[in-house]
């Protein structure tokens, strides 16, 4: 028998590989799925899992999979969880664990493992993403089931079993890093009421930091979804690979949150989401031309419970699959060009632009028009205020 397991070279998931062949006697063929967590961490993979002893390394490049097939549908859709929360590590589990179901089959093995703790969201969009594209598959979470507490434990069980451990300095935080997102979870920001400290950041500078200067940017929109930054068309990962640099140097996108996960417990998160921010805002201000009131009403309904199946897990679920083929309906006017000011931290409109936008400024305009009769508003006033002059009337006994 064979596992596959979801490899990132750190402590972690080097202490597994080992652990996994002492205690299911299997072969360990490991996974790395590139979505974007950058060069650093992608380097020399292939000699350290061989030398935790898994019999190969696997890795995909899903990073334009991940951009135009997760995160572009959770932008149309305009999910946000909790608020604020852009669900970069969510949108990035499924892609990932759908690549090792396919690995699995690829290989011909019988089990799937992760490095996920017995505490958080993620074992359960694994874990969800498996049961949904192949239920037979075996899952093994080592983390909720060895007695290896920390990483001295980790540490010395490597040491034991002649795994060389990993040199990069282990930070103090943990971090998820993608093309959308950086995550920062642990240490001082367990306590809500501490301050990020600056040096924390990786993506973004400090907006006081920003430059003085404000940058305009023009981003071009077909059916909800970014396709070029300043009249230049780009792929969606090169897209948001230019916006994060663009908004980074900005300081846009920095979001500090306690939220709920799934399991129940709050916990603290700081995340930098620079490129997916301006994105997010360019989509919105264009929404507001081509959305009539009550479809922009039911989008954001539905965005609402969008964040929350994909922040649980639950991409494969048809529910999720149906909101999107909403989503793709209302928004196929959904297109033109949104220009954005950048400055110090902040994302405003400049400029918005659609051939099918709904604002006319012949019925709009405060000089007098053709088509919209103002003496049409009061009949509309009387009949549309009948329920407020009723009850008015019952109240004075009219
Ligand atoms: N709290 C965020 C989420 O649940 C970020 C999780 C980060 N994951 C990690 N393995 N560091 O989506
Ligand atoms: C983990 O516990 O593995 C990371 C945090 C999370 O999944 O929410």
């Amino acid at each position: 028998n064979k596992v596959v397991l979801a490899y990132s070279g750190g402590l972690d998931t080097s202490v597994i590989v080992p652990w996994l062949r002492e205690n299911y006697g299997c072969e360990v063929v490991c996974f790395t799925a590139d979505v974007g967590q950058g060069a650093i961490e992608m380097e020399g993979l292939e000699k350290k899992a061989k030398a935790s002893g898994a019999s190969q390394l696997v890795v995909k490049d899903l990073k334009e999979e991940f951009v135009s097939e997760y995160i572009y549908p959770c932008l149309r859709a305009g999910a946000v969880y909790e608020r604020k929360y852009l669900l970069g590590t969510s949108m990035a589990r499924p892609v990932i664990a759908k690549a090792m179901v396919d690995v699995a089959k690829e290989v011909g093995a019988d089990a799937v493992a992760h490095g996920c703790t017995g505490k958080g969201n993620d074992q359960v969009r694994f874990e969800l993403t498996f049961y949904a594209l192949n239920p037979e598959l075996k899952v093994v979470a080592p983390w909720r089931e060895w007695d290896i507490t920390g990483r001295e434990d980790a540490i010395e069980y490597a040491k034991k079993h002649d795994v060389p451990v990993p040199v990069s300095k282990k930070s103090i935080y943990s971090r998820d890093r993608n093309l959308w997102h950086l995550s920062h979870e642990g240490d001082i920001l367990e306590d809500p009421a501490n301050e990020p400290k600056e040096d924390m950041y990786m993506m973004s500078v400090a907006p006081e930091n920003a430059p003085s200067k404000p940058e305009y940017l023009e981003i071009g929109i077909i059916a909800g979804v970014p396709v070029s930054i300043n009249g230049r068309d780009l792929s969606p990962a090169s897209l948001l690979a230019k916006l994060n640099e663009i908004g980074g140097k900005h300081g846009i996108g920095r979001i500090d949150m306690v939220e709920n996960r799934l399991v129940g417990m709050k916990s603290r998160g700081v995340y930098e989401t620079p490129g997916g921010t301006i994105m997010a805002a360019a989509v919105r201000e264009l929404e507001a031309l081509t959305l009539d009131r009550e479809t922009m009403q039911w989008k954001d309904i539905i965005a609402l419970k969008y964040a929350e199946l994909v922040y649980a897990g639950r991409w494969f679920d048809p529910l999720r699959q149906s909101f999107d083929a909403f989503t793709e309906k209302i928004t196929a006017t959904t297109t033109g060009s949104v220009t954005l000011k950048l400055y110090k931290g902040s994302v405003n409109i400049a400029s918005r632009k659609s051939p099918h936008s709904l604002y006319r400024e012949d019925i709009s305009s405060f000089e007098n028009g053709e088509i919209y009769n103002q003496a049409d508003a009061e009949g509309f006033i009387r009949l549309y205020g009948l329920p407020t002059r009723v009850r008015a009337m019952l109240e004075k006994g009219i």
